[in-house]
């Protein structure tokens, strides 16, 4: 457990912290933190919703602390943009394969990485739009 909270939760501390200073040079800084619905309560308990199928409790609590460290930081950080995006299933080494292509997996990360200076902060989307936390 400790050694994945230190890869996905962990790691985004680091990287943020390491890149503060970069990003508040930049006239519209963004971060995109790459969620999970795995770590969504709302999409976990939907028995409609493919991540109510799986149990990984290790994995979600991770993708779940990623989530509430994305709105931690949007409050906190009021010149940066922090958003949480979800790629949702998709064919990688991680899935084995599953799931839609790793383009349509990347369209939320884009969408929220390309936000203009009127853009969004503490959302958690997918590619169809906003998700449940
Ligand atoms: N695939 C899905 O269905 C899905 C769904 C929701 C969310 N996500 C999220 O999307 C992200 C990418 O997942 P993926 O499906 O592309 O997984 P993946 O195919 O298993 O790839 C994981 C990547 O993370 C790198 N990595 C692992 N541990 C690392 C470390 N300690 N330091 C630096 N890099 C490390 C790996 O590098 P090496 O190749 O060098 O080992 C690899 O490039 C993850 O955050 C995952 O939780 C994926």
């Amino acid at each position: 457990m400790s050694a994945v909270l230190d890869v996905n939760v962990v790691g985004i501390v680091r990287v943020v912290h390491a890149f503060l200073p970069l990003l508040r040079r930049s006239p519209n800084p963004v971060v995109v933190n790459v969620a999970s619905g795995m770590g969504s309560f709302g999409m976990t308990q939907d028995p409609a919703r493919v991540e109510s199928q799986y149990t990984l409790p290790l994995y979600s609590a991770s993708k779940a602390a990623v989530l509430m460290l994305t709105t931690q930081y949007a409050k906190a950080l009021k010149d940066v943009k922090v958003n949480a995006a979800d790629p949702g299933q998709t064919a990688t080494d991680f899935t084995s394969g599953l799931g839609h292509s790793v383009s349509d997996g990347a369209d939320s990360i884009v969408t929220l990485a390309t936000i203009g200076p009127d853009g969004p902060t503490g959302r958690f989307i997918d590619r169809s739009g906003p998700l449940p936390w």
